[in-house]
């Protein structure tokens, strides 16, 4: 097998025109060097060129999928699942991979409101705000938790500590309106409810 590190320092996408919908986005990578490897058969490196050994599962994971375009999705959310969030940089690296357009995959990174585009907390709390949740409430319970935590839905606190985060539904419509709290799917609950499990992380209690 023969593999090729490219060491591309000055790496231009392909696409002369595209304009990202985002003026002031600032990547807190400044030097990032698409850790590009190409190789004339499926077999894995044992370390990725970067060093950064989620690339290489990452990398992996886009290999079983034979660099399908069509798998974006299931790429971006092992990407998710790797990464926490998907950096701007991320993304143009799965662009490269898949040979994709940089604006289809932030067009659909930015779709899905499970993908998150900014550093996930250490504690994270996901709003339904599908219809049946919408109807019991959601609406209300997103709003408190807003008040409580002081940012916006999307956002993380700026101590690092929760992350607040929607979805369109979970899949719990007979448990509505249902939030999910470090990955646990609760019911039927309320503004008082979240606000005083929120507050257990905020006091450092849970
Ligand atoms: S709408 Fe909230 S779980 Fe389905």
């Amino acid at each position: 097998m023969t593999v090729i590190n490219l060491p591309i320092t000055n790496y231009q996408l392909p696409i002369t025109n595209y304009q990202l919908p985002i003026t002031n986005y600032q990547s807190p990578i400044t030097n990032y060097q698409l850790p590009i490897i190409m190789t004339t058969s499926v077999k894995e490196t044992s370390t990725h060129p970067s060093g950064d050994k989620r690339l290489k599962m990452l990398d992996a994971t886009i290999k079983r999928h034979q660099y399908q375009q069509d798998a974006l999705i299931e790429i971006l959310h092992r990407a998710s699942e790797l990464f926490g969030y998907l950096e701007l940089d991320l993304l143009l690296y799965i662009a490269h991979q898949l040979k994709l357009p940089p604006s289809r995959v932030y067009g659909v990174a930015t779709f899905y409101h499970l993908f998150s585009l900014a550093p996930k907390g250490k504690h994270n709390c996901v709003v339904c705000t599908g219809t049946a949740c919408y109807v019991k409430g959601a609406q209300a319970i997103l709003t408190s938790l807003e008040n409580t935590t002081k940012i916006k839905a999307g956002d993380t606190t700026p101590d690092g500590e929760i992350s607040l985060l929607t979805a369109r539904c979970l899949g719990a419509c007979g448990i509505a309106p249902a939030v999910v709290f470090d990955g646990a799917v609760l019911g039927n609950q309320t503004s008082e409810t979240v606000c005083e499990k929120v507050g257990e992380w905020q006091n450092g209690t849970k």
